[in-house]
């Protein structure tokens, strides 16, 4: 027996991400802001991990959001509600860390990372704190939850890169203004790598900025979601070398090799680029090997 599909909405017309809401009473009553999940759709499929972008007690279910870009990730966008996931373990990795602030607390999403800020943006609500969202996202269509996050939080700021909604800019200006202007706390930042690594570097007091404890959630390959593959290890700069399904994925952003986990990303993607070539060539090929025996055939 699977994991029942309870929902499926896609949250931009070009249906490049979506949110699902999975039937898990157990693991709803676990789960917490910084948590995740490994899937598995087949017997034959791989593992792959998305966030806990939302889970209901009462209800009994997850919610993931996820963003459609390889095989996995695309054959879960046809699954329909009804339909049963095979495996749907967790919740994995530490919880994230929780504590009613002096000053506000800023979380910053960046594209698909605006999901997995809404439980912590949750949770720190819950216990009074004064919580500011920044959203972001390179054109109006990828932003998605704005109304969800407007409903608990005290602000939302809202900034796209072209300027299609919002203000124009990126995350990292609206965080600056946001410094220069009043005490922060705290500052969680959930996004794209080169997102997160900026916004370490702007609250890591520089120049006339205040020095504000950062945190980031981290998205290397995982494999097994235990420590035990090795598959997701990155290092910190006091030279340490970690593991961001167990130690993670949520760690101090000024403590983050960034660097090195974006040279060890890369190094994936150029492999799996390869792969994909490697597939498109075989499959021109088998078109034109196609083609020649049809000719032969004459
Ligand atoms: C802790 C964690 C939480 C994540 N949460 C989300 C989320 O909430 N929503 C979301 O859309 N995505 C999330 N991701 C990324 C998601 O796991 C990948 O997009 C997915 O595995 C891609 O699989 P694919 O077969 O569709 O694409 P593939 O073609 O296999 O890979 C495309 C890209 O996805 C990444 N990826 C592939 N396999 C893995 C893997 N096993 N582990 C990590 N990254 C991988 C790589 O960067 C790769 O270049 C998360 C990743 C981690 C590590
Ligand atoms: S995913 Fe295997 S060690 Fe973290």
């Amino acid at each position: 027996m699977g994991w029942k599909i309870l929902s499926k909405k896609f949250l931009n017309n070009e249906q490049s991400v979506f949110e699902m809401v999975v039937e898990a009473p157990d693991m709803a009553k676990k789960a917490h802001g910084g948590n995740f999940v490994i899937l598995r759709l087949t017997e034959q499929g791989e593992r792959f991990p998305l966030t806990v972008a939302d889970y209901d007690v009462e209800k009994g279910t997850i919610t993931i959001v996820v963003m459609k870009i390889g095989k996995s990730t695309t054959e879960l966008s046809l699954m329909e509600p009804g339909e049963e996931i095979l495996d749907f373990v967790g919740p994995l990795g530490k919880s994230a860390h929780i504590e009613k602030y002096e000053h506000p607390v800023v979380l910053v999403g960046g594209g698909v990372g605006i999901a997995p800020i809404f439980p912590q943006a949750k949770e720190l609500k819950a216990i009074g704190n004064h919580v500011i969202v920044i959203l972001g996202a390179r054109t109006k269509d990828l932003l998605f939850w704005e109304d969800k996050f407007r409903q608990i939080v005290d602000e939302v700021i809202v900034t796209t890169d072209d300027g299609s909604y919002g203000k124009k800019g990126f995350v990292t200006d609206r965080l600056k203004e946001l410094m220069e202007n009043k005490p922060l706390s705290h500052v969680i930042a959930i996004g794209p790598i080169i997102m997160m690594k900026f916004v370490a570097k702007l609250t890591n007091g520089q120049g006339d900025l205040p020095k504000i404890p950062t945190t980031v959630s981290l998205n290397p390959i995982m494999v097994d979601g235990t420590g035990m593959c090795g598959g997701c290890r990155f290092l910190t700069l006091d030279g340490q070398a970690k593991f961001a399904c167990v130690d993670g994925p949520d760690v101090d952003g000024h403590n983050v090799n960034f660097d090195n986990l974006i040279a060890r990303n890369s190094r994936f993607q150029r492999e799996e680029h390869e792969r994909l070539e490697k597939f498109e060539h075989e499959c021109k090929l088998l078109a034109m090997a196609d083609k020649a025996e049809g000719e032969c055939k004459e």
